[in-house]
């Protein structure tokens, strides 16, 4: 069996807007079929990663491949027209005075005039707007034209399908429904996608594999779980939900901090030493030890307030000195079980799932 070639692949691609440094020295393969999501701050280059594979800028070094032919290298690129890609914004870019249907057969002139009917019909059923195919634009609900952008652009059947932010203009109680839709027709259709986002809710939704960037290269690649339980740097484990850092030290490998002693753990190098250490907020969990309980470590904690959000706990506390002596120990946030409430001003055991620790060593 022959493997088929990336559907995309950049190879040490770096870029600039005159001597503003956008890209720099990136290198990724997109599978076929694959789901990749280029995540980071605003600013990291992410929007101008997009506009290489498409097209709209030209590398200063590297090379681009799509299909495993060459399609851009230092100073010159294959014009966008005639790369076989298509694109969704987060405007959606739908023509006002076009119908759904001839929304989707307009961007099918590729395509046999015959062809073009059946297959826009075959991809409106398929996000579920059969029955909407003679509606305008604006008569259309925001995730409806969202799904109308999506199946013009899958109607293509593109090698690569590029999406920046778009999502963004969606109502957030629209959001998780509409990624799911998406995740779907794009895994229906086998179509290979680079999505772009700075929210890493999306990315781990919707991603088969992720590409954290920071100023213009890549921090981390991974799925999502490599993400939530093994991040390599302090703004990897910060950029997915919310953590806390205290300040530790790494002795005989064996982790202190003010709120208790406990071994690094398997698979964790860390340096001995001072360490930063980042606790994700769903570390923290109260009353019932965890499943594997005994060997977790635990403290006392005085609950300052405590509400439910999001289909969680969010409960506000101070961690209580071991000794008469010792000084307050700082406040905290645990993100934890609906079902275990806490009630403010009583002091609770808490106890620390390592799995969601991570020390990094100082300097
Ligand atoms: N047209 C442009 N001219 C000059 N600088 C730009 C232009 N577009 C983006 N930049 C700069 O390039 C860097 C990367 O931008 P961009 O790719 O838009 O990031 P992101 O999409 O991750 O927010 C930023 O420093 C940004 O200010
Ligand atoms: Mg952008």
């Amino acid at each position: 069996m022959i493997d088929s070639p990336p559907a995309l692949s950049f190879r040490e691609v770096s870029h600039r807007y005159g001597k503003t440094p956008s890209v720099a020295g990136i290198s990724f393969d997109l599978a076929p079929g694959e789901i990749l999501c280029l995540l980071g701050p605003s600013g990291c280059g992410k929007t101008t990663l997009l506009r290489l594979a498409s097209g709209l800028e030209v590398p200063d070094r590297g090379e681009i491949l799509m299909n495993g032919r060459k399609v851009a290298q230092a100073g010159r690129g294959v014009a966008p027209d005639k790369r076989p890609i298509a694109m969704v914004f987060q405007d959606y870019a739908l023509f006002p005075h076009l119908n759904v249907l001839q929304n989707i057969v307009f961007g099918l002139s590729r395509i046999e005039p015959t062809e073009r009917y059946r297959r826009a019909r075959e991809v409106l059923a398929q996000v579920g707007l059969a029955a909407e195919k003679d509606r305008f634009p604006h008569t259309l609900s925001g995730g409806q034209q969202q799904r109308v952008a999506l199946a013009r652009a899958v109607a293509l059947r593109p090698a690569v399908m590029l999406m920046d932010e778009p999502f963004s203009n969606l109502d957030a109680n629209l959001r998780f429904s509409v990624r799911e839709e998406t995740r779907r027709i794009l895994q229906e259709e086998g179509t290979a996608t680079v999505l772009v986002t700075h929210d890493s809710d999306e990315a781990t939704q919707l991603a088969d594999r992720i590409l954290l960037m920071e100023r213009g290269g890549v921090v981390q690649e991974g799925i999502p779980d490599d993400f939530l339980f093994r991040p390599v740097n302090p703004f990897t484990a910060r950029f997915f939900g919310e953590t806390h850092s205290l300040r530790g030290s790494v002795e005989g490998g064996v982790l202190h901090t003010v709120l208790g002693s406990w071994p690094v753990g398997e698979g964790r190098e860390v340096r001995e030493g001072p360490v930063e250490v980042i606790f994700r907020e769903q570390a923290f969990q109260f009353r019932e030890p965890l499943p594997d309980g005994p060997r977790h470590p635990s403290f006392q904690a005085r609950v300052l307030d405590s509400r439910p959000i999001g289909g969680r706990r969010m409960t506000r506390f101070r961690v209580v000195p071991t000794g008469e002596s010792e000084p307050d120990g700082p406040i905290l946030r645990a993100s934890h079980r609906l079902t275990t409430p806490v009630p403010p001003g009583e002091t609770v055991p808490c106890w620390i799932d390592p799995q969601l620790v991570f020390p990094f060593a100082k300097g």
